[in-house]
């Protein structure tokens, strides 16, 4: 596990967005694994530049995102169908038959369509690299606290603490989402390269028990330990609970002298 500590989330976003560009030269296939959310806004204004100035091309790269909404359709405005298109997929060149967004709208068979979702993944050949937030409660995707740490695709229920935080995006009296349709904790796992982001002080607690804590379903990023290949990249904010910071900054000066490929 790389530890990342930046000043702030611009300096997070700037280097996320240079760990996927840099997937993306290597791999112009890549299968890559997006999430929404505030953290992630910047992180895709940055591809999005990097697209306009001639130097990343998205044509043959192929995504997934981890979750929606249930009941939301593509066009609501909290959708994340929404989000992708508004921030990231509208302004570069992913080819519309390479996105992979859960359906928000289907009603009842479940179980039937996760399972087509994991399917499709499979088919993709794998995710090569998903990038992540972080809940205040330590889920990633919408696996929430107590979720099966082998968990798959499926319908989750939100919890309060998420509901709580989503609340301020809808509007006085209008319906909330209390459900979700989320990669599982299992799928994720299989992806073979992970960043996780994560900014600000709302984050420390979630972001010190994931590093620093047992694995236990109650923080559902602390399973990240046991992946081979995963980066968290972290603002100071973030990272204030962390005991191991100095350790941290040493691991990555000496990553970057003797083995530089895995930072790029
Ligand atoms: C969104 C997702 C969530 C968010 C997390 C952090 O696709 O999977 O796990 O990454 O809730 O959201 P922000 O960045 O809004 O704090």
């Amino acid at each position: 596990m790389l530890v990342l500590l930046k000043r702030d989330s611009e300096e997070i976003s700037r280097q996320a967005a240079q760990l996927v560009a840099g997937a993306v030269r290597k791999k112009p296939g890549l299968v890559l694994g997006l999430a929404t959310g505030g953290t992630m806004v910047d992180v895709y204004k940055h591809l999005v530049q990097l697209h306009k100035e001639g130097s990343l091309d998205f044509s043959r790269v192929v995504t997934f995102n981890l979750d929606e909404y249930l009941g939301l359709p593509a066009t609501h405005s909290q959708s994340f169908h929404y989000f992708m298109r508004e921030h990231f997929f509208s302004r570069v060149n992913v080819n519309p038959r390479n996105i992979h967004i859960p359906d928000g709208t289907i009603q009842g068979n479940y179980d039937q369509y996760c399972a087509s979702f994991e399917e499709d993944i499979r088919k993709a050949g794998g995710i090569d690299l998903q990038i992540l937030g972080i809940g205040r409660n330590g889920h990633i995707g919408f696996n929430e606290p107590t979720s099966s740490l082998a968990s798959r695709t499926r319908l989750k229920v939100l919890s309060q603490e998420t509901m709580d935080d989503n609340a301020k995006s809808f509007a006085p009296g209008e319906e909330r989402p209390r459900c979700a349709i989320t990669m599982g904790i299992g799928t994720i796992l299989e992806a073979r390269k992970i960043i996780l982001l994560a900014t600000g002080a709302a984050k420390a607690a979630a972001v010190a028990k994931s590093i620093e804590g047992p694995i236990a379903s109650a923080v559902s990023a602390s399973v990240l330990q046991l992946h081979p290949e995963v980066t968290f990249i972290v603002d100071e904010q973030a990272a204030s609970q962390l005991t191991q910071r100095e350790y941290y900054r040493r691991v990555l000066e000496m990553t970057a002298l003797l083995t530089p490929d895995r930072l790029s």
